[in-house]
């Protein structure tokens, strides 16, 4: 799976990486659920999800707090197609003005029962969540676990660091495979899960379901098909080059189309630079950073990425 991430995996993206780089399922970047709008969810993020047109499940992250706002919001989206949803229990950093949402509802864990019961009623198709192994405390998942278990959900997919952690230290994959030792509940493996060999390893030695890939599948959009085996686990520096030209030679027009105005599409392209990890790239990547205009990126792209 492909995870969500905020400011990134947007529906030009997606599209990009289903039709070129084969993950299985693609997640929204989460959806803000609204507890005092009669309109649960944006417009403009209703429509996003709506022209969704591939044949690959769309799942749609939903944040939020108010279990009838959610349930309202999960109706609005079957509304329009998709039946396939998923509650964030995991952002460090989704408070509203309304209250706890994301990471923090881990810490009322009777409340959170009684939201994800709910939840699932209203939800047709898949119903799933995204969490963190605990608030501040990891070993409170072997708490969560059976209530995620009775609410009903399909799966959950497991990122092993608190919520207080962030994004410090590692994901502890030992606990996600204790986890998935203990529990019946499809548990799909996330956090820092950035090689063929660090993927392949989770699914040959855990009970783990599957895997869900955020940065790793940025920095390596092949990442998908080397954990499968269909590509060399390793790459060199100039299979490196190559392949981000191709990936930012099919992004570019795809955000143009998207964003209003080259520099908008421009300064998304920059944002996903970001999470290009490569010492041996930097300087180029620098350049790329330093372009105003499409025209610029492309012969940047050009002179220092393809072959
Ligand atoms: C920029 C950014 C935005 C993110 N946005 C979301 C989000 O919208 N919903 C969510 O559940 N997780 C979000 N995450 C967390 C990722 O989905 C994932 O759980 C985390 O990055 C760990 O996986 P990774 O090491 O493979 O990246 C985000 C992470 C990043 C880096």
């Amino acid at each position: 799976m492909l995870a969500p991430m905020q400011g990134l995996t947007n529906d030009a993206l997606r599209a990009c990486y289903l039709e070129r780089y084969y993950p299985d399922i693609v997640f929204t970047e989460f959806v803000r659920v609204h507890t005092q709008s009669r309109k649960r969810i944006a417009r403009a993020e209703l429509t996003e999800i709506a022209v969704h047109s591939s044949e690959f499940p769309l799942v749609v992250q939903l944040i939020g707090n108010s279990g009838l706002a959610l349930a309202e919001a999960a109706k609005q989206v079957q509304d329009v197609g998709c039946h396939h949803l998923n509650l964030n229990l995991g952002c460090p950093y989704g408070r509203m003005t309304t209250g706890a949402t994301g990471g923090e509802l881990l810490r009322e864990p009777e409340k959170l029962a009684e939201l994800l019961t709910a939840l699932r009623q209203s939800i047709l198709g898949s119903f799933s969540i995204k969490c963190r192994a605990g608030y501040s405390d990891p070993r409170q998942l072997f708490e969560l676990l059976p209530i995620y278990l009775d609410s009903g959900i399909d799966y959950l997919i497991l990122h092993p660091r608190t919520v207080v952690q962030q994004y410090s230290g590692w994901a502890d994959h030992d606990l996600t495979a204790e986890a998935a030792s203990q529990t019946n509940l499809p548990i799909i493996a996330n956090g820092d899960i950035n090689s063929a060999a660090t993927g392949q390893r989770l699914l040959q030695e855990t009970e783990v379901s599957g895997l869900m890939l955020g940065r790793g599948a940025l920095a390596d959009p092949w990442l998908f098909q080397r954990i499968r085996g269909k590509l060399p686990g390793e790459v060199d520096e100039a299979q490196r080059r190559s392949d981000l030209f191709e990936l930012l030679t099919d992004l570019l027009p795809r955000y143009l189309v998207k964003f209003c105005g080259e520099r908008q599409a421009l300064m998304k392209l920059k944002d996903f630079l970001n999470f290009i990890p490569d010492d041996c790239l930097q300087r180029d990547i620098g350049k790329l950073k330093r372009t105003m205009t499409a025209a610029g990126f492309s012969a940047v792209l050009e002179s220092r990425f393809s072959r």
